[in-house]
């Protein structure tokens, strides 16, 4: 039997790729792990596994391996959504992304790597003791275009673009790493289209319509990625149609 984790199960675009996910893995176990509460709408789903987590994902997750481990039980898979753009800071009030120079701030910026750099990084080496070593299996997590240095022509959003690059520099030298012990592991970094999510809100005004995706169609398309993806290619930075990004 399969069993896949799910990091950030909550938001837009993490509850649409847990039901996709359904959708292609009927009988599998699902671990889906998230600050809020699980959903109405997977509440009839006795195969997953809603962890709630406190504010420190990390803690929940490294739980929960130990868990697997014991139970002697591998994954076949990961996707981690996690990843912010703006928020209400609860001392520092909104963080909105940066235009200019004069708008960075140091503890905005460390969130930024922390968040969508660090994190991920983190969670890929909590899970290493439960990613098989010979059998295949994945980790993706959701990049961004805007954290291609060779893609970059309208400048902004500073923190958001740099902390998404170190993203991708992470991720691809992991998978140097694990190419070694982990033949068959394929990590990629995917970026999911802008898709109609708590995230993307504020600045959809002035998208045309044909640009945005509902996060269904988003999520249908990530797993397309995952699942055309080989372990030669891992350590990639993909576009949702499956094409390769620029660094
Ligand atoms: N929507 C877009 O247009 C778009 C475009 C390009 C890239 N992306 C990327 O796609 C990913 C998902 O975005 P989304 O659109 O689905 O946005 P979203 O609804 O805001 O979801 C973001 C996810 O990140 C998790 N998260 C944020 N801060 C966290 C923290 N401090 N600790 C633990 N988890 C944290 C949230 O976890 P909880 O479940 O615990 O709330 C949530 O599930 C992000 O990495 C984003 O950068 C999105």
């Amino acid at each position: 039997m399969s069993t896949y984790a799910i990091f950030g199960a909550g938001g837009g675009l993490g509850l649409a790729l847990t039901q996709e996910l359904r959708k292609r893995a009927p009988d599998a176990t699902i671990h889906a792990f998230s600050r809020s509460a699980r959903p109405d709408t997977l509440s009839s789903d006795n195969n997953l596994q809603w962890h709630q987590c406190s504010d420190d994902i990390l803690e929940t997750v490294t739980k929960a391996v130990h868990q697997w481990q014991a139970d002697g039980i591998e994954l076949n898979g990961v996707i981690s959504t996690i990843g912010w753009l703006h928020q209400v800071h609860p001392e520092h009030g909104e963080w909105q992304p940066e235009r200019r120079i004069e708008q960075l701030n140091g503890e905005q910026l460390q969130a930024y790597f922390y968040v969508n750099a660090t994190l991920p990084a983190l969670l890929l080496q909590a899970c290493k003791p439960t990613l098989p070593k010979k059998e295949p299996c994945f980790f993706a997590q959701l990049g961004a275009k805007v954290g291609s240095i060779g893609d970059n022509e309208l400048g902004g959003w500073y923190g958001y673009r740099a902390s998404k690059a170190a993203l991708n520099m992470l991720f691809k030298t992991a998978s140097i790493e694990f190419k070694r012990t982990h033949k068959k592991l394929i990590l990629s970094v995917i970026h999911p289209g802008t898709t109609d999510t708590k995230l993307s809100e504020p600045f959809q005004e002035r998208l045309p319509k044909d640009k945005l995706f509902s996060a269904e169609t988003s999520a249908e398309r990530i797993w397309d990625v995952i699942e055309g993806l080989t372990p030669e290619q891992s350590g990639g930075f993909w576009f949702w149609d499956g094409k390769a990004l620029p660094w």
